[in-house]
């Protein structure tokens, strides 16, 4: 089981990464957008964090994403995870790095059958998207219940990464339905820690802790 973060905001992924509870960290264009920051500049300060496992988007033809790849495992070495679309020209970047050794996260996944074709182009991870397939109108949990099923079947050892996850709830029906990896904005991990029930018994016992009677 391991907790990944989705954001490209340092400052947010620093506290998270300061619990100790997190494995690794996604980026996307539009997240490396919303922190306005160079995305190699991004990796870098995510890199000095000690992240071990980023997901770093590339884009374009198949050749551009696949030199585009070993150019960012040449520059983070065993950080990289290189981030791909699942289109045609996506797979076939990931047949070629995965043979060059370097990890794939295929993305944009909305069904099994293509998560079928990314497990056979060699992907460490794929990307379902569980709450925009939810917007679709139909269960984005269904979806990676059913790669996850699918891939248990045929031994595939291409893990399932659930992403566009928006509350601590998916993130537990994730793993429920097989994801091996969520990962989640920064709400939504700091979210997983509360509950009514804990603010209130906590505050019961620090009043009772005052009014203890010590013998000593
Ligand atoms: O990892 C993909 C994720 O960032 C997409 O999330 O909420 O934009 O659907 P969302």
């Amino acid at each position: 089981m391991k907790f990944f973060i989705d954001t490209a905001l340092i400052d947010e992924i620093k506290d998270c990464w300061a619990t100790g509870l997190i494995d690794g960290v996604t980026t996307n264009p539009t997240l490396i957008k919303k922190a306005g920051r160079d995305p190699l500049d991004v990796y870098k300060s995510l890199i000095d964090l000690g992240i071990g496992d980023i997901s770093m988007e590339v884009m374009g033809t198949a050749a551009e994403m696949e030199y585009d790849g070993m150019q960012l495992y040449t520059l983070f070495k065993e950080s990289t995870t290189v981030k791909l679309p699942m289109t045609k020209e996506g797979l076939q970047a990931c047949q070629r790095l995965n043979n060059l050794g370097i990890r794939t996260n295929v993305t944009l996944i909305f069904n099994a059958a293509q998560a079928l074709l990314a497990a056979k182009a060699g992907a460490t991870y794929v990307s379902p998207f569980v709450g925009r397939i939810d917007d679709q109108g139909y269960a984005g949990l269904e979806v990676v219940r059913s790669i996850a099923g699918l891939y248990k079947m045929k031994g595939i050892d291409t893990q399932v990464l659930a992403a566009s996850i928006r509350t601590p709830h998916r993130v537990v029906r994730s793993f429920y339905n097989g994801a091996d990896v969520v990962t989640m904005p920064p709400k939504v991990f700091w979210g997983m820690y509360d509950h009514i029930l804990t603010t209130d018994g906590l505050r019961i016992f620090d009043e009772d802790a005052t009014k203890i009677v010590s013998s000593s």
